[in-house]
């Protein structure tokens, strides 16, 4: 089967490198801007990949919005079915894609997208040929479970972490999309798609980052025998769903407390298998490039797992009811119980309540945070 990658950077030469070793998987083109054409295959008119008749599948490995999404859809649109590991991109123009490859017969297919090697959306697709899933949640960014991981085992404070993380290469030089909990949020909307059928963008979601969590809130719930994770979740009650990304503050018994460095892990709940997690490494060339080509492998095997929008089901907020820890300067319209410096427990408001909250707080003390506190009992 021929293929060709959109772009030869990080992830592209992964894949290349893995087709390499397969039989049967040709890499025959490679889009590359026209200073780095350093190898016969490459082109930089995408056109050349539109026309080759002999390419049903596209890789993208670009990263970024556009042209990302204009080559994407454009190869859709020409019934060629397309791979790949762009989260934003998906995240941003998904109905888009999805419509686009059911009007053609083409198939959008984006394992990597969401905890780069670890089989996470078709581990989905495999659990709803049976049951159906009432949440998805994890640690879906190594950047920032990296970040709180060496926060919790050392002395370090938040400024110190990322530029340790920046100079490992773990972190970007511009490390908003990873701090500020948008690419878990990006993976987040996939994942509900893919657990539901239910579309959301990023805008719906409230989304809380890490950027000013404090030594002080690592000690605060460090004495209450609780690990700070960044979380990505979605829960679905019969036709409502509501999603969220927020510091968690985890028991430290919990499996995600222990997550070292900056690995993933994804969990889900289903009817008659229960609880399950998927563990390992959510980015890095060869884990995201293996994730792309066993898409590619699947799609040559003919498995067509195509996403599916249900249009009947509905956002409701008060299915992330639950127990917030906000740490503010700020004086607020709430009374809460003191839970450490400056910190008050609040009980029984959701995710969007306590995001408002937040956004009120940030108001006059622009370094607030709020920390969503589940209760031990949740965790047998
Ligand atoms: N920046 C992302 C992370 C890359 O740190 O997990 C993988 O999506």
């Amino acid at each position: 089967m021929d293929i060709a990658l959109l772009g030869h950077g990080t992830v592209g030469r992964g894949v290349d490198e893995i087709c390499a070793k397969l039989d049967g998987v040709d890499v025959t083109r490679i889009l590359e801007l026209p200073d780095r054409l350093t190898d016969e295959r490459m082109t930089s008119n995408f056109q050349d990949i539109l026309d080759d008749p002999d390419i049903t599948l596209v890789l993208e490995c670009m990263g970024g919005l556009e042209p990302a999404h204009t080559f994407i859809a454009d190869a859709l649109a020409a019934g060629k079915s397309v791979v790949t590991s762009n989260k934003a991109v998906v995240a941003h123009y998904l109905q888009e894609f999805v419509e686009l490859a059911h009007t053609t017969g083409s198939q959008l297919i984006c394992e990597a997208a969401v905890g780069g090697g670890v089989p996470w959306l078709s581990s989905i697709r495999q659990v709803r040929r049976i049951d159906e899933i009432s949440s998805v949640s994890g640690i879906m960014n190594g950047t920032t479970n990296f970040i709180l991981d060496a926060m919790h085992k050392g002395d370090a404070d938040f400024a110190e972490t990322l530029a340790e993380a920046q100079r490992l290469g773990y972190a970007e030089r511009d490390p908003s999309a990873d701090i500020d909990g948008i690419d878990v949020a990006n993976k987040v909307v996939i994942s509900t798609l893919a657990a539901f059928d239910a579309l959301t963008t990023v805008d719906q979601i409230p989304v809380t980052g890490i950027r000013h969590f404090s030594k002080t809130d690592e000690e605060t719930f460090k004495a209450h025998g609780r690990t700070v994770k960044l979380i990505g979740r979605a829960v679905r009650e019969g036709d409502r769903f509501a999603c969220a990304v927020e510091p968690v503050a985890m028991p430290d018994f919990t499996v995600e407390a222990s997550i070292p460095s900056n690995f993933n892990i994804l969990s889900l709940d289903a009817e008659t298998v229960g609880p399950l997690k998927f563990y390992g490494q959510g980015a890095g060339s060869l884990p995201t490039g293996n994730a792309m080509v066993q898409d590619v492998l699947d799609y040559r095997e003919g498995k067509r797992p195509a996403f599916r929008i249900d249009p009947d089901l509905i956002w409701d907020a008060t299915l992330l009811t639950g127990d917030y820890v906000i740490r503010t300067t700020a004086n607020l319209p709430v009374d809460g119980k003191v839970y450490g410096a400056n910190a008050r427990l609040i009980e029984g408001i959701n995710a969007e309540e306590a995001y408002a909250l937040l956004t009120t707080a940030r108001e006059t003390d622009s370094e607030a945070m709020i920390f969503a506190r589940p209760r031990k009992a949740l965790f047998k």
